[in-house]
């Protein structure tokens, strides 16, 4: 078991990286103290993990009742944030209790935000089970949930009490939705280290393999660059904006082929596009470009966005909420290890990209 810790002054909280959850309940009660727990987990993780895990709260003096929601991005609405407030009413939660999330981030994007509403906030709690969640949406602070057709439109900034990672869930997980996290594990070596972009192309099989070393390694490098860069700048009004590194073509992918590829899969695509503007720039060289299209093929991620128009990408773009008043931002690598955001791109050089990414 190892930890990091991560400083937000008295809302300061650690991550724990485990190969289970014997560890839970003690490092539970370190966080919150005995109280009252509701486990918000989907239908998927609750056959896997939720029975272990009541009984373990229970029997280390818990109060521990859980709230099950159908798996799914299309879960991540308000009907269901309603239907988690009726569990918070049933089981008489108070300002002591806690909100656990259990899988992936849409579970942890619903149950914190339940959390950070609910007797206007009471502590939460991150029990990650997917790669992306393991090493980026469960750290961070940012929970919410869909509204009106619109990603993430509703939410809060609300840090957790506790994140614990039990790595050994990553061997139920379905190899795509782990391949998806990889798209966020290459990310954070395009934008911050190149060191660790390097490790991941030494060790392809092993990652593969789930080795449990180089996963250890993977997930605490992960969580604590997205650290570094949240502990800087918690509500995104700078630094942060470079953790979405590949996200500007990626969403209006995910838009424009109606939710068809996994999240991950279209940060891939969009990471391939934003690439090669930084290459036509001449801030990445050929070769670096060939090397980041390389892990991404070798980590079996899509490269490419089949069925889909340029028309419909752009429109996508230019809708999503990240867009600030003065246009599209990009964040382009000035090399690999290093980024930079740019609102100053012509509409040649994003046409580049896309067509790079259509056909190229
Ligand atoms: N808050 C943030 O900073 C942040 C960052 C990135 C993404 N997100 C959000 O995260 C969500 C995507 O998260 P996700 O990719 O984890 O999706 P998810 O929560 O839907 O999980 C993916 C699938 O894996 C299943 N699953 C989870 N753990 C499993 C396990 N150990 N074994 C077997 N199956 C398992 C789930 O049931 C689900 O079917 C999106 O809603 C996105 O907006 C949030």
């Amino acid at each position: 078991m190892d930890k990091l810790t991560l400083d937000f002054g008295k809302r300061s909280y650690d991550i724990v990286f485990s190969d289970s959850f014997a560890d839970l309940s003690g490092e539970l009660i370190n966080a919150c103290g005995k109280s009252k727990i509701l486990v918000v987990t989907d239908s998927n993780v609750d056959k896997l993990y939720s029975g272990q895990i009541l009984a373990l709260l229970s029997g280390a003096g818990f109060t521990a009742r859980k709230f099950v929601f159908d798996a799914g991005e299309q879960s991540k609405n308000i009907d269901v944030l309603q239907q988690i407030y009726t569990a918070c009413l049933t089981h008489s939660l108070d300002r002591g209790s806690v909100i656990a999330a259990l899988g992936g981030g849409v579970a942890g994007d619903m149950a914190g935000f339940a959390a950070a509403t609910f007797m206007r906030g009471i502590r939460f709690v991150q029990i990650p089970t997917t790669l992306l969640a393991q090493t980026d949406s469960s750290v961070g602070g940012k929970v919410g949930i869909d509204y009106g057709g619109v990603k993430n439109i509703v939410g809060a900034f609300k840090q957790p009490s506790l994140v614990h990672i039990n790595a050994s869930t990553l061997g139920t997980l379905p190899y795509r939705e782990f391949a998806a996290g990889l798209a966020e594990v290459i990310k954070y070596g395009i934008i911050y280290d190149k060191v660790f972009f390097e490790y991941l192309e030494g060790h392809i099989c092993k990652v593969k393999a789930l080795d449990t070393n180089i996963m250890h390694h993977i997930l605490r490098r992960c969580c604590k660059i997205k650290a570094d860069v949240v502990m800087q700048d918690e509500t995104e009004q700078g630094l942060r904006a470079i953790l979405n590194f590949g996200h500007t073509i990626g969403h209006g992918i995910e838009s424009a082929m109606d939710f068809k590829l996994l999240h991950g899969e279209c940060v891939a695509i969009g990471m391939v596009g934003a690439c090669k503007i930084a290459a036509g720039r001449g801030y990445l060289s050929e070769p670096d470009l060939d090397r980041i299209l390389s892990i991404i093929k070798a980590f079996d991620l899509p490269v490419k966005a089949n069925g889909i128009n340029k028309a419909d990408i752009l429109h996508y773009m230019h809708s999503d909420k990240k867009k600030g008043s003065d246009g599209l931002k990009f964040i382009l690598p000035k090399a690999i290890g290093t980024v930079e955001p740019f609102t100053d791109l012509t509409e040649q050089e994003i046409n580049t990209g896309i067509d790079f990414i259509l056909n190229g």
